[in-house]
């Protein structure tokens, strides 16, 4: 009865998946997952007060997941909360994509008996592989050679989503992510320790600004794969009130055209990658054309492809660093006043 008269507030305030969210947080006061909301005995009077306070807050269009504490991500649970991106399901593709990436490269497949080998979201909480050795956190060639796996390089990190889905998933890789906010970085912080309680490999945190020209210098020409979700949505748009009024500003906008981290993310990951590595970098749905043509003009891409989400919009493209010599882009060139004209694919 509660949960039907949440659903009609909920709908009434403009939330679209009123019934399920109504659940939701019944779940959550009760302490049980959603799918045995039906079993679990009806709630208190204390519960039902609490339960009315979420209702309410929920209606004034908080988000879901900063009412609960926690975002679903692939097979993770995320302390969300005030200060951090909530992590979008349309993000896992491109971690998905990301994970599949680190996994082909020499050394990236996980052995039958690691637990990013299971289907089953409970996978990954058992021993991992060893952690990188202290220090090594940013520019350790040796302590990379020693652990073999893929190097994989996570930008604009926020809560650490697709940094720890990849760790989780493909434990033979080396996970580097970055994030400038410091309230973004708390979240991450925890987020991975928690990842690393339940026995996943460390992943490296590094407090850096990703349109940085020297971003992660010790590990230009070694990222085997580089990943970003960073702040795309054009200054103009309009977006929803759980965006507007709690999601950080610098995770959402990218300037007037949506475009501002997007561009010296794309030059500086062509520096970091090796010849043969791989990008993925999540944009704006309408920027289906414009980021695979801003890689192809690079110059040092090569086979870009533009993917769709599960409503069949453009939403992420990938590309490979090419291995030959190649002339950089006519932007870089005329930044660097000619002297880069040219760039071996080998560094
Ligand atoms: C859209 S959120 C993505 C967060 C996370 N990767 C995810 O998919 O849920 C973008 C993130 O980039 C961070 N960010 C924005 N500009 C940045 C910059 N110049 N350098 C580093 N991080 C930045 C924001 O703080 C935010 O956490």
């Amino acid at each position: 009865m509660a949960v039907a008269r949440a659903a009609r507030t909920l709908a009434a305030a403009g939330v679209e998946a009123a019934r399920a969210e109504a659940e939701l947080l019944a779940a959550h006061v009760l302490g049980v997952p959603r799918g045995r909301l039906a079993l679990a005995a009806g709630l208190t009077a204390g519960q039902l007060d609490r339960y009315a306070a979420l209702v309410a807050r929920r209606a004034a269009r908080e988000p879901l997941q900063h009412l609960t504490g926690s975002a679903g991500f692939r097979h993770l649970e995320l302390a969300v909360g005030p200060g951090v991106f909530v992590p979008r399901p349309e993000t896992e593709l491109l971690a998905g994509w990301g994970v599949d990436q680190a996994r082909l490269r020499p050394g990236g497949a996980p052995s039958p008996a690691e637990p990013g080998c299971a289907e089953s979201p409970a996978a990954g909480t058992a021993a991992r592989a060893e952690p990188p050795a202290a220090g090594a956190a940013e520019g350790d060639a040796a302590a990379e050679a020693a652990l073999g796996g893929p190097l994989v390089v996570d930008l604009c990190s926020g809560s650490g989503a697709i940094a720890l889905a990849v760790a989780q998933e493909a434990p033979a890789a080396r996970v580097v992510a970055v994030e400038r906010s410091p309230a973004a970085l708390a979240w991450l912080r925890r987020n991975a320790a928690d990842r690393v309680a339940a026995g996943d490999r460390p992943v490296e945190v590094v407090a850096a600004d990703v349109t940085d020209p020297e971003l992660l210098s010790g590990l230009t020409g070694r990222v085997d794969v580089l990943l970003c979700n960073p702040p795309y949505v054009p200054r103009a748009v309009l977006v929803p009130p759980e965006v507007a009024a709690h999601d950080p500003d610098e995770a959402v906008f990218g300037g007037a055209d949506g475009l501002d981290v997007i561009r010296p993310v794309l030059a500086r990951a062509a520096e970091l990658l090796r010849p043969g590595g791989v990008l993925g970098v999540e944009h704006d749905d309408t920027h289906g054309a414009v980021v695979p043509a801003l890689l192809a003009a690079d110059g040092r891409y090569e086979a870009v492809e533009e993917h769709r989400d599960l409503a069949g919009r453009p939403r992420f493209a990938t590309a490979r660093r090419r291995r030959e010599a190649v002339p950089v882009g006519p932007g870089h060139a005329e930044e660097a006043g000619g002297a880069r004209a040219w760039q071996t694919g080998s560094s």
